[in-house]
């Protein structure tokens, strides 16, 4: 092969690289939207909410429980029988069932399978294995505001 010929081929293959290159990147750039359109990008949840509750603080009568909606799930609110408020989720910690204050007892019970939580929050017995998350409060006049986070 003559110098000429090994010019003429050298140039050749840096022409093919180019177009190689050039249709690579062509093609990752029509892809890259299109995977971001299709991947959508991870949403972080809140790490704050709050809800005001519908009753006042003065409907609120001792040693009861309401039960009220906090994001998508349910929520229960105690009045104990010294008056003392407190919050938590009202999702067992056992298989997700609704639980419910017990005046009777004083008490936290989830119907499913007999479980019972203090005025902690705090699994007592039965098969829950965890306290149920407790939620903050904050009283605002006659307003009660549970929160998280
Ligand atoms: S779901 Fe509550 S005790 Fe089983």
């Amino acid at each position: 092969m003559s110098q000429q010929d090994e010019q003429v081929d050298r140039g050749r293959r840096a022409v093919n690289w180019l177009l190689g290159s050039s249709l690579g990147v062509l093609f990752v750039s029509m892809l890259y939207p299109i995977a971001k359109y299709l991947i959508p990008p991870k949403l972080a949840e809140p790490t704050t909410f709050s809800v005001t509750l519908p009753w006042k603080l003065a409907e609120l009568k001792a040693n009861s429980g309401q039960i009220f909606r906090f994001r998508s799930r349910p929520g229960i609110l105690v009045k104990t029988a010294a008056g003392e408020l407190r919050a938590f989720s009202a999702v067992c910690t056992h298989l997700e069932c609704t639980v419910q204050y017990r005046e009777e007892r004083q008490d936290i019970w989830c119907a499913c399978h007999n479980g019972v939580y203090d005025l902690n929050g705090k699994n007592v017995s039965g098969p829950p294995p965890r306290p149920l998350e407790a939620l903050k409060l904050n009283v605002r006049g006659d307003q009660v505001i549970v929160m998280k986070g």
